[in-house]
């Protein structure tokens, strides 16, 4: 069997620079360092480190397998040591998504997100990675479904002989903790029935049908289901395959030609525009958003991310083009007429969702002072 390539992304907020806004050069500087050391010795291929907003994120290629227990080890000890560097210089938030205190085998379940995809390299691997900030698991579920199983988004999926046979889509519940696969086109409408709860509901993976081909991976990662409150919100991360029988790169990128709604602006407690933006525009300002999200685009080669002529990773920053104004213009009309809404529905997540808010501990005090309503 021929060897394979494993694309990990892990991200997590490890602090930011006045307030949630944006990764600072410093904690860049440590992530820069930690996997450069790991590349020289021969534990990662090669990686990119960017940022959504205020989470650090690791893009790296090795050949260890998903869930590997010394890459996680690596993600984790650099997010420790960016995040030992952010409380030094008293940034905000400083190691606010390590939830807990000693690694033990992976990352999942302990507050960074991640999501990962081990490939057999195609003769060409067009990879796109998206990071989004201000928003939760379940956001990519819009997304994924238009570029996998809607035929007015993805043309292939009518024209290209290769996807005609549909895509097989592994849905979490993560209130409980399980996961069901539907296929589409067969089970359009069920899998609809899910994943339109987007609080509840995510996508994790999809595949190819007719091969099982790995064609996306998705974190499903609620912060605030392992912390059991509100600790900053999930900013989930996602990477997909394209092209040769897969969507082309262009339709994956077609869903975002228009903004549409996430969960997760100012204090993870309310719904938002998602702006598509290059990284230069990858920090969050209004109302501390609106919620944001970049993607990268890259070939994989040789268990690598496909270099220059210098040896450092070609990324194409994929949403910094005038092609997603229109989406961006969109994101700030619809943010404007959300916050003329203040504090109402549903402007504000429903009560539900606001369970894990600060939000109890203000209702709580007027518990005791309700009275029954005498007829
Ligand atoms: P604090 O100012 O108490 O951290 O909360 C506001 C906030 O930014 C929520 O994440
Ligand atoms: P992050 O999850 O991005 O840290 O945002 C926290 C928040 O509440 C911003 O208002
Ligand atoms: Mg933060
Ligand atoms: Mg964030």
């Amino acid at each position: 069997m021929s060897k394979k390539t494993t694309i990990s992304l892990i991200k997590c907020d490890v602090g930011s620079l006045a307030g949630h806004h944006v990764v600072p050069k410093p904690l860049f500087n440590v992530a820069e360092k930690t996997l450069k050391e790991a590349a020289e010795k021969g534990l990662i291929n090669n990686f990119f480190v960017f940022n959504a907003g205020d989470d650090l994120e690791l893009l790296m290629l090795h050949e260890r397998g998903e869930k590997n227990n010394e890459i996680h080890k690596l993600a984790w000890d650099t997010f420790t040591q960016a995040a030992g560097k952010a409380l030094e210089m008293k940034l905000y938030g400083a190691g606010q998504d390590l939830l807990k205190n000693a690694f033990s085998g992976n990352v999942c379940g302990m507050g960074p997100g991640v999501a990962e995809m081990e490939i057999e390299e195609r003769a060409s691997d067009p990879i796109v990675v998206f990071a989004a900030d201000k928003t939760s698991a379940g956001s990519f579920n819009y997304p994924l479904f238009r570029m996998f199983a809607d035929p007015m988004s993805t043309a292939g999926l009518v024209i290209d002989p290769h996807m005609l046979c549909g895509f097989k889509f592994e849905v979490v519940d993560t209130l409980e903790d399980k996961s069901i696969i539907l296929k589409c086109p067969e089970e359009m409408y069920e899998l609809l029935a899910l994943i339109g709860s987007v609080g509840r509901y995510a996508i994790s993976r999809v595949w190819r049908a007719n091969d099982d081909l790995i064609c996306a991976a998705s974190s499903v990662t609620k912060l605030s289901l392992i912390a059991g409150k509100y600790v900053g919100k999930d900013d989930p991360v996602m990477i997909a395959r394209a092209q040769h029988g897969l969507p082309a790169v262009g339709e994956i990128l077609a869903p975002f030609m228009h903004s549409y709604f996430v969960q997760g602006w100012m204090r993870g407690s309310h719904w938002g525009p998602l702006m598509p933006v290059g990284l230069k525009a990858s920090k969050c300002t209004v109302f501390d958003g609106p919620p944001r999200i970049v993607a990268l685009g890259f070939q994989v080669a040789n268990g690598k991310i496909a270099n220059d002529d210098e040896g450092n990773p070609m990324i194409a920053d994929l949403f910094d083009d005038p092609a997603f104004a229109l989406a961006r213009h969109e994101a700030m009309q619809n943010a404007s007429t959300l916050r003329r809404m203040g504090e109402f529905e549903p402007a504000r997540l429903s009560s539900e969702e606001m369970e894990y808010t600060t939000i109890q501990q203000v209702l709580g005090k007027l518990g005791e002072r309700f009275k029954p309503i005498k007829e």
